[in-house]
């Protein structure tokens, strides 16, 4: 294994065993940060990401993939030794299946006293009898959050997509495995760490919850794509598209009061001097958003794009997929970048983020076949060939083709 020294994890070793996008998401953000990251897939069946055309290119890059049935006896003996040689290890399953399979938190630190464990389900690894072992995906997380049922559209709930929550998770996970392995290597103990689904997005989803949790008002859902609170914040179509922007700050509603002819509400008892937010609930919050329609509705989009900079308005086109790759700010930063797959196919996608300055990332390995790393990772942990062969005869290991 010649794993390249970059980035600031370059030296840390990571072990995942996840499907699809929550645990591979958190695992491989560490692979592009310069760890060393073996992906663990059944030695019956690969991770479904699979079967997606391009997706786990960009998701599955810069790791080593590694199939092994982990729960078998011979495979627990496999999987410790791995174990012995990792910082961090991350599962995404159905509740504690891990530690009802016989494999706790325990035993794992009996082999590597400093790992760190992040055990990623729908419902946490303890809780009631009837949720804790459900399978969970992203829009389940969302729906049993109250995350759901504040999107979509003011007539009909809807999931936050893509997979917003998988990656949210995902992210949870990551910086929470390295707050633990801070600890760990500062204390030479380790930690486990329980990372519920519906509890990342319950909190991910407060900024209105907490009004419901403290007097029990409930916001609205959005209404065409504008905030349910605030007027001049949210979704606005110009002669020729759409744009976004957010009025906010005192400089920006009082000159775009003046400039919408309303000028004169400013300094007003409702309207104070200075005020930074037109809240839905005053008097005057459907002229303005009305006046807001009439204004932009006849703009296109570049000038009002312009006029927005003009007052310090944070605004954006509402940008094609298609219109990506060429813009100015995209090409500056190398945003989109491309690299060679296993079978040398050009792969187009995402640079690595964020930008370490004196670190600096990159992408080092295509997505590798099932099994493929396989035997090099367990002779790199000093199982022989010959064992290694007879594990492969026996189904416990696949060795891909
Ligand atoms: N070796 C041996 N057994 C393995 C294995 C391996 N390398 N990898 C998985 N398995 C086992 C699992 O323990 C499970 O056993 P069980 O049937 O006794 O429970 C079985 O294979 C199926 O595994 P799993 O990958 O969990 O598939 P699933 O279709 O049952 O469930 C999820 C898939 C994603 C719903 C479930 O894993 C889950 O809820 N995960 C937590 C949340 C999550 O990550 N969701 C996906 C977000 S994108």
């Amino acid at each position: 294994m010649n794993t390249p020294k970059f980035g600031p994890l370059s030296g840390v070793r990571v072990v995942f065993s996840a499907i699809e996008i929550a645990g591979p998401f958190a695992a491989q953000t560490l692979a592009e940060w310069g760890a060393e990251v073996i992906w663990i897939e059944h030695s019956k069946y690969a991770d479904t990401i699979r079967v997606q055309p391009n997706y786990p290119e960009l998701s599955r890059r810069n790791l080593y993939a590694l199939s092994l049935n982990i729960f078998s006896e011979e495979g627990k003996e496999v999987f410790y030794d791995l174990i012995k040689t990792a910082d961090i290890f991350i599962e995404a399953s159905k509740g504690p299946a891990f530690a009802s399979k016989g494999i706790t938190d325990e035993v794992l630190w009996s082999y590597k006293k400093d790992l760190v464990i992040a055990h990623l389900s729908g419902f946490g690894q303890f809780g009631d009898d009837y949720h804790t072992n459900l399978a969970a995906y992203n829009t389940i997380a969302q729906a049993f959050s109250g995350y759901l049922i504040q999107n979509g559209d003011i007539n009909q709930p809807m999931p936050a997509f893509p997979y917003t929550a998988d990656y949210m998770v995902g992210l949870t996970a990551t910086a929470s495995c390295l707050a633990a392995l801070h600890k760990a290597k500062a204390t030479g103990v380790g930690e486990s760490i329980d990372v519920c689904m519906y509890e990342v997005m319950l909190r991910v989803g407060q900024y209105y919850m907490m009004d419901y949790f403290n007097g029990g008002e409930m916001c609205p859902r959005m209404i065409k794509g504008k905030d349910p609170l605030y007027a001049g914040c949210g979704l606005y179509k110009c002669a020729d598209g759409y744009i976004v922007f957010e009025v906010v700050g005192g400089y920006q509603v009082s000159e775009i009061f003046k400039d919408l002819g309303i000028g004169e509400l400013i300094g007003t008892e409702e309207y104070p001097e200075g005020i930074q937010l037109i809240s839905r609930k005053t008097s005057k919050a459907a002229l303005f958003e009305e006046k807001l329609d009439e204004y932009f509705g006849k703009l296109n989009v570049k000038d009002a794009l312009d006029y927005l900079k003009s007052k310090k308005i944070a605004g954006a086109k509402v940008l094609e997929v298609s219109e990506l790759e060429g813009n100015s700010q995209y090409i500056a930063r190398n945003s989109i970048i491309t690299w060679e797959n296993e079978k040398g196919k050009t792969v187009k996608g995402p640079n690595i983020m964020p930008r370490f300055k004196n670190n600096p990332c990159k992408v080092w390995r295509a997505m590798p076949g099932y099994g493929k790393d396989t035997k090099d990772i367990l002779s790199s942990i000093g199982i022989s060939e010959e064992r290694i062969n007879k594990l492969a005869e026996d189904k416990i290991i696949n060795c891909g083709k």
